[in-house]
This record gives C-alpha cells, structure tokens and sequence, in this order.
C-alpha cells in the first residue's frame, strides 16, 4: 500500500466534535482524481493508522478533504487528529481505495447518510451531480447543529435541490421516513448508506423489499458483532506451493508473517479491504464486512485479517 506525506492545509470546525482537515501533497504536486467514496488512511501524531472517506469533488486534482469526528472512546486516533494537528503540520496517508464504488446502469441512485456517515456520499453526490446522474442525498442527524456541512451541500455543491435534511427524529420515527424516501425505487435504482449499524441496517431492510440486495452498498465505518470464536478450529494455507497451519487464535495474516510473507492491511478488522488475498480453493468462512454478498458467495477472495476456512484447506494467492 503506497504512503505519502501530505500538509494540512485547512483546519474547520465543522460541528463542536467533527473538524474538516484540508490536505495537500507535500510535494506539491497535484493528487490527481479519486473514485467517488473513496477512503484513505491517515497515521496521526501519535502514530495511529485510521479509515476517512474523502468528501472533496473527486475530480479536484489539488485537495483532499476528510472529516473527523472525535468519538468519545478515541484510543488515539480522533483525539489527537483534533487536538494536535495544525495547518502546516504534516501527515502520512495511503493512496485513496475503494469499497463503495458507483454502480452503473442505475436509473435513480439514493444516497441515506446518517451523522459522519455523510462524508462518502459528498463524494459520491458530487461525482453523479457532475456526469449528471439522477440522485438525492437525504442526510440525517440529531439535529443541525450536530449535522457537518449543511450549509456547503445545500449553497455550495451545486446540488442543493438534490439534499433533503431529516434533523431530529425520534428512533422510531425513522422506518416511516426511510420508507417514504426509498418508495420511488425501480428494480434498477441503488441505495449507499453510511451511518451506524443500526443505521444501515434498518435502510437495507426496507430497500431490500424493492431492490436486490447487491443493490445496497454499504459502508461500514467500524467493525460490526464480534464473530463467535468458540468454535473455531485451526486449518492450513497454501501458498506458492508452501503450506502453514493457522491455529486458533491467529489469522491468516498473522500467520503468513510469522513465515516472512507480508499481506498489506489497514484496518485488521475486516472492514478496508486492504488484505484481500485470492482463493484458489477451498471454502473460505467469510467474517468481514467489506465484500458484499455476492463477492463472499463467490468464494473467489478473502479478507486474510479476518476470515478463516470452512474446508480443511485454503489455497491462496497473493494480489
Ligand atoms: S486489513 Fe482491513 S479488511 Fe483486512
């Protein structure tokens, strides 16, 4: 995964807990376009590798622009990205990636954001707002003082008429608005969501009444249940001919660099997609979040940091 080092440029207070950083190369070259909701890792001050989508317009060749919210439970992260980074100060982040990518061939696409959850679908409303795709954005918070960005999306993005805010809604009023936003759906449309689990999974529930369920992109921002591991058993690897036993405990990953194999990985909880490894056989037990459901059914790839094996056996290759 290739690194480079990047100076802060910008630094706004989107909300009292959110902060907008505004990155440039430190090289200054151009950063070149990105694919719309993209994420990036950014190693803070204290060295802490974290995931933020990239909200600037993709195809702006010179910023990048994340937002960060401080969670309350910040083990290094947030905390110091808010309290110890300055304009001027320099970062070290990894080329954008992309889990969220924009379907084709939809007739309407329905953006459902919920809190920071918004910042990939800024990317993604501006990249459809510019090849003139049919699209709404409906972004909800506790209120607007705790929603980043409001003003930006509906009098500086160009796509104002496209936004619809839902501010302040009691828990169970939320089914009742999601299902009227998502009634005009075709067998065609697709919906992207980013917020809590909860959150996503109360949108996938109802649009997966309309649409296929490979027609719901989502992006999780935080690993999800903890997989039960009682019942885990150990299993090999096979890779270039070599075969190493993954015991109970330790992953593939792990495993692979005790051997002095290296798999590129970011988040280490199956959600970036960063350690994915082809399966050339054998049944993996897929336990990330990051491939969808058809990707797992597939049973073509896997998330090394995570996920093990059904079958005795897996044969990897390396991408
Ligand atoms: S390192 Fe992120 S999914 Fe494995």
């Amino acid at each position: 995964m290739g690194m480079f080092k990047v100076r802060v440029a910008e630094v706004l207070e989107e909300t009292s807990n959110i902060k907008s950083f505004r990155l440039k190369r430190a090289d200054g070259a151009p950063f070149g376009p990105y694919p719309a909701g993209a994420h990036i890792d950014i190693v803070g001050p204290t060295a802490v590798l974290r995931q933020y989508s990239l909200c600037s317009p993709p195809d702006d060749p010179d910023d990048y622009v994340v937002a960060v919210k401080l969670e309350a439970a910040s083990r290094g992260g947030s905390a110091a990205l808010h309290d110890q980074v300055e304009v001027g100060h320099q970062l070290e982040i990894s080329t954008p990636r992309n889990l969220l990518s924009v379907a084709p061939g939809a007739d309407q696409h329905v953006l459902v954001a919920a809190g920071i959850g918004v910042t990939p679908m800024i990317s993604i409303a501006y990249h459809l707002h510019r090849i003139d795709e049919e699209f709404e954005l409906h972004y909800f918070a506790r209120s607007r003082e705790e929603a980043a960005f409001c003003d930006l999306l509906k009098d500086r993005s160009g796509f104002g008429d496209r936004v619809f805010f839902h501010f302040g809604l009691a828990r169970d009023e939320q089914p009742a608005v999601l299902g009227s936003v998502l009634a005009p759906l075709t067998s065609s449309s697709h919906v992207y969501t980013c917020g809590p689990q909860g959150f996503m999974e109360r949108v996938k529930e109802i649009a997966s009444a309309v649409i296929a369920e490979d027609n719901v992109h989502i992006e999780h921002f935080q690993a999800g249940e903890a997989t039960d591991t009682d019942s885990d058993t150990p299993f090999e690897v096979e890779l270039d001919d070599e075969v190493y036993e993954v015991p109970v405990g330790k992953s593939i990953v792990q495993v692979l660099a005790d051997n002095g194999i290296e798999v590129d990985t970011s988040c280490k909880e199956g959600i970036c997609g960063t350690c994915i490894m082809g399966v050339l056989g054998g049944q993996p037990d897929h336990r990330d979040q990051c491939m969808s459901n058809s990707e797992k059914k597939a049973n073509d790839q896997i998330a090394a940091c995570v996920s093990r094996a059904k079958s005795p056996r897996l044969t990897l290759e390396l991408f």
